[in-house]
């Protein structure tokens, strides 16, 4: 290199440094403090802990070029069997805009989630995930990729009754500030985190009166009465809900919290303890009296998982694991590779940052 070249290019580096520092000083200077990763590494520099994206920054970026519109008019997906499947939304969709936080997207238990008390310990391997927190994560995920609101609510334990009767009462708490409630057992997962709440409701014609939808319950033909009622109709689950606030929404919730008091509803405090506790309940009594206000899934489109032969039931749109719960885990993979592979995708697709170099003639120069 000739001398004289070197001090302007020597001049620009100096500069260009000056202006990382005083972008790097000014961001570190904006954002708020963040807690450190708590892996024991204490030589991260200051402006490495400051400017690192959260987790909750990072989400809605990876998936803003997979998600999909609420009125997209077909989305198309490969199937179990590798087959790619094209769906269309009915004429006319109603939902043509983002709700955000008009939706919630909530989970609800009474337990502490289990890799809580992991990361308390220092413990944090995927691997070791507990399904339960898997599940609740692809919720998150799910609220973080679209946004929606998301609450994890923990609720207090009944004294006389089992614990999945906390779902009323929660849902009768919030619903008054949202839109809709998509809620999620913990063993329930979004199939497609790119595809939003705004596009089922569409696709399932959610019609401002109804209050409730829920899917069907598998119907066994060699065994027809298991998750039937009284009156030998299939009982809807409650693993999957979505609740839309309007006139007879808390009317309904109310109905159902105090069904096991047998005022209203004789009887109905059979449900209090057994299976299919407060899913029993609502299937016995509930939907009799506000069948107008529920809306009723096919089991294949919201409920079970690949593999269960029942009624197609398997999980179209939302998966709800019975058994095999570790799968979860699988479906939470699945969605969050599908996202982080698309950039890394368009990267060698579109030689961009220069990753590919090509080499013409195969001799060492
Ligand atoms: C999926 O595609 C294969 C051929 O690639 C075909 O044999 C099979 O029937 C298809 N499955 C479904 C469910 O459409
Ligand atoms: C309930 O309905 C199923 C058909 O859905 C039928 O096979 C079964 O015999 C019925 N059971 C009773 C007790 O009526």
């Amino acid at each position: 290199m000739p001398p004289s070249s070197r001090s302007p290019l020597f001049a620009l580096a100096v500069s260009a440094g000056f202006v990382l520092v005083f972008v790097f000083g000014f961001l570190a200077w904006q954002s708020p403090p963040r807690m450190p990763f708590p892996d024991g590494r204490g030589d991260l520099s200051a402006i490495d802990q400051m400017n690192t994206p959260a987790i909750t920054d990072i989400i809605p970026l990876l998936y803003s070029s997979l998600t999909i519109a609420p009125a997209e008019p077909t989305f198309s997906y490969i199937d179990d069997a590798n087959n790619l499947t094209r769906l269309e939304l009915p004429k006319k969709p109603r939902y043509k805009k983002k709700l955000g936080r008009d939706v919630l997207i909530l989970d609800l238990e009474t337990r502490q989630l289990p890799s809580t008390e992991d990361f308390k310990r220092g413990e944090f391997h995927w691997r070791k995930l507990n399904h339960v927190s898997a599940g609740v994560f692809n919720h998150y995920t799910y609220a973080l990729a679209h946004g929606y609101d998301y609450k994890f609510i923990r609720a207090a334990e009944f004294e006389d009754r089992h614990a999945t009767w906390i779902k009323p009462s929660a849902l009768a708490n919030h619903i008054n500030d949202y839109k809709f409630i998509v809620f999620m057992d913990a063993d329930a997962t979004f199939r497609f985190t790119h595809l939003p709440v705004e596009w089922m409701l569409n696709y399932w014609k959610i019609e401002p009166h109804h209050s409730i939808t829920m899917a069907l319950d598998p119907w066994d033909p060699s065994l027809p009465e298991t998750n039937a009622d009284r009156f030998n109709r299939t009982l809807t689950n409650t693993g999957f809900m979505i609740v839309q606030n309007n006139a007879n929404t808390q009317g309904i919730l109310k109905a159902w919290h105090e069904c096991p008091d047998d005022v209203r509803y004789q009887g109905c405090s059979e449900w209090k303890g057994p299976r299919f506790h407060e899913q029993s309940a609502f299937g016995e009594y509930i939907r009799y009296d506000y069948e107008k206000y529920i809306k009723e899934l096919p089991c294949a489109e919201a409920n079970g998982y690949p593999g269960v032969t029942q009624s197609h039931c398997e999980g179209r749109f939302v998966r709800h694991y019975w058994f095999n719960k570790f799968r979860i885990k699988e479906d939470f993979a699945d969605n969050m590779m599908n996202a982080i592979t698309l950039p890394l995708q368009r990267i060698f697709a579109e030689n961009t940052n220069g990753v590919i170099y090509e080499q013409n003639k195969n001799v060492i120069y």
